[in-house]
Order: C-alpha cells, then structure tokens, then sequence
C-alpha cells in the first residue's frame, strides 16, 4: 500500500448512483493530514476511514462495502449507518409517554432494534458542505415507524486533523424519544485483515447495563469488577469473550452498554482501542452517557466488503455512543425524551492516532 500523498483539509463531493426511485446518492471525501473519511448521504453512512500504522501505512480502519447496491441490501447489520430514531432496542416496541403507549414494528425477536424495520440508515438525507465536512439532514414523519412527532435531525461530519467529530441535533414537534449513534465497525488491523480479537480495549466506565435473554436491560447497574466486562485497564478483546459468564453467553460476546464515568453533556472518554500488530489507537470521546461495544457477534460472512472479504464474526467492533438502550421504558435511565422546542445535541469524536 502507497504511503500517504493526502491532501489536507480537504472535501471532494462525488455521485455514487442511484437509489431505485431515481434519487442521487453523493459520496464527501474529507481529507485532512495523513486521514481520509469517506461518508455517504445514503442512510449518513460512515464508509471508510484510511489511518496510518506506525509506519506511516494507510489501511482502511472500518469496515464497508465497494457499491450502493450492497448498502440497499436488507436487513443488514447497520454497518457504518447512522442508526434513528432509536438506536438500539426497546422492549417489546412498546412505550407511553405522557400517557399514552406508543408501538414500533418489531424487527428483532420480540423487541424493535435501531428504530424499527425502517430506520433513518435506508434514507437518503439531504447533504450540505461545512467548513471541514458536511452536514446531513433528514425529516421524519410524524408516525414514522410508530414514533410521534415530526423529527428534524442532523448529522455533521467534520475532519479536525487526525480526530472525526460526528454531532448529532434533532428537534420535533411533539413529545417523542431520540437516540442516535453511529454504528461504525472498527477493525485496526486494517478492513481486509480477519478478526481484532487481539487488540486491546479500555472502557471508562465503573457499571454496566445488564441485558436479558432477548439483550434488553433490567434495569440494574451492574459494577464490571470481578467480570469479563472490566476494561478499566486495557484488556485483550478476545482474551475473556468466552468466559463462563452469563450475560456473554447470551449475547454471545460483548454486546453491552457500559454506563460511562464522565459527566453526560460534556465530552468524556468512551474508549480507548490499541492495535499492538499496527500500533494504531483509537480515542472515543463523547457528551453521550453510555457506549456500546459490540463485538460484531451476529457478523456471519454473509455480507461481502471491500476488497472480497466476506465479513465473519468478530471481523469489526462497533462504539456505539447512546443513551441506555429501552430508556423509555427506564424511568431512571438518563432521559431520550425530546419535546417541541427543545434540540437534542450530542458529539461524539473518533481520534486515530500510533503507539510507538
Ligand atoms: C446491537 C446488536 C445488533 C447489532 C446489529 C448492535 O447495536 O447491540 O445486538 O445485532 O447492533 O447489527
């Protein structure tokens, strides 16, 4: 692979094709120092991010597909959407707020995941560039997938040297629930380089959200001390995802919300993820309350990415920053609700960088 001849601060808008109503998909390519995004207004996805090894080598650090035809496939496992209005699950599809029971379609097992069978990822959002990147923009109905509300949100992605920033804004007009993340599979190795169970990872976070038989919170608490789930310090990924351990078995790996330590509201440390074959090193920040780290379990080589390779399991982890999942159904959760007049903001940073 080339050494990096990246231009810097750059944005480059190209036509990727067509969605099947005939609508115009774009491709922005931002470009800064020795990092290359690539985002797609179709669904907001996050396609590709080229970050260098300690070498100085460019490889691609999450995982994607070469064509829009692959991305249009349903369902899929989200991979790099922007997934809305819900992200993650909530129970059953059902929640009431200010007295009365709202119903998404279910779309996994007996609850609705990423906001039902049709959520903001099979758009194609309204694109506009910013200084450093571009802005998308997509409306959603009021009862769109069973949710109330008419719901304005943007997604802004912006390439400051080495660190992505992805902030999230939306507004309705009624009362509704939002939670948006990015649903980026990560793998520092490089997207063609098999598994990352090898590289390490730090969590910032004392508790954890434990998950029933079907992945929906209990509504406990729970310390990671004494679990497979502390990654205070850095631990291997793969070095205790089979452990005997109840809530890995279930989900068959990591696939948790881990309650982060810093103060909701202001950017605080997620994760840190470091790849001793590479050295690259992954800082995520965040203003949100909670990640996700999902270590691609359902991943079944049943979809195709770049370069040929059929992404197996474990071939990609995810960081999903959000509010707990079923929130709504958790009073004592940090709150999704959104009401008319008030905007929702939330930033997430994705910093690429080497250890020596
Ligand atoms: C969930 C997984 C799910 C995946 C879909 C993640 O956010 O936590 O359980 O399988 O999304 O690709």
């Amino acid at each position: 692979m080339a050494f990096s001849a990246i231009a810097q601060g750059e944005t480059k808008m190209s036509i990727w094709g067509h969605t099947a109503d005939g609508t115009a998909v774009p491709i922005y390519t931002l470009t800064d120092g020795q990092i290359e995004v690539r985002v797609t207004a179709y669904g907001a996805h996050l396609m590709s991010v080229k970050a260098p090894d300690r070498t100085g080598k460019l490889a691609d650090v999450v995982l994607g597909y070469d064509t829009l035809d692959t991305y249009l496939i349903k369902p899929n496992p989200y991979i790099g959407a922007i997934v809305g209005r819900y992200g993650n699950r909530i129970a059953h599809g059902k929640f009431t707020l200010d007295g009365k029971t709202y119903q998404i379609p279910l779309n996994n097992g007996p609850n609705a995941l990423h906001g039902g069978p049709k959520g903001f990822d099979e758009y194609v959002w309204q694109a506009k560039e910013v200084p450093g990147g571009v802005e998308f923009t997509h409306v959603s109905p009021d009862g769109d997938m069973g949710f109330p509300g008419t719901m304005s949100a943007t997604v802004r992605y912006t390439l400051k040297g080495s660190t992505l920033h992805i902030e999230y804004t939306a507004t309705t007009d009624k009362a509704t629930v939002v939670n948006l993340t990015n649903h980026a599979y990560f793998n520092l190795h490089g997207d063609d380089q098999g598994n990352n169970l090898d590289q390490k990872i730090e969590i910032d976070a004392d508790r954890y959200t434990p998950v029933d038989a079907t992945l929906i919170p209990t509504g406990e608490l729970a310390p990671v001390a004494g679990t497979p789930l502390d990654f205070r310090k850095p631990e291997v990924i793969g070095a205790r995802i089979d452990a005997n351990f109840a809530q890995l078995k279930i989900a068959g790996g990591y696939d948790h919300n881990w309650v982060l330590n810093g103060k909701p509201g202001t950017l605080h440390l997620a994760a840190i993820v470091t790849d001793p074959v590479s050295g690259r090193k992954l800082t995520v920040e965040t203003t949100e309350p909670g990640v996700q780290f999902y270590s691609g379990n359902f991943l079944n080589g049943s979809f195709t990415g770049r370069h040929g390779v059929k992404y197996e399991k474990h071939a990609g982890f995810c960081l999903e920053t959000q509010h707990f999942p079923d929130s709504p159904n958790h009073p004592d959760f940090p709150s999704t609700e959104l009401k008319p007049g008030e905007t929702m903001h939330s930033t997430t940073t994705f910093t690429f960088g080497v250890e020596k």
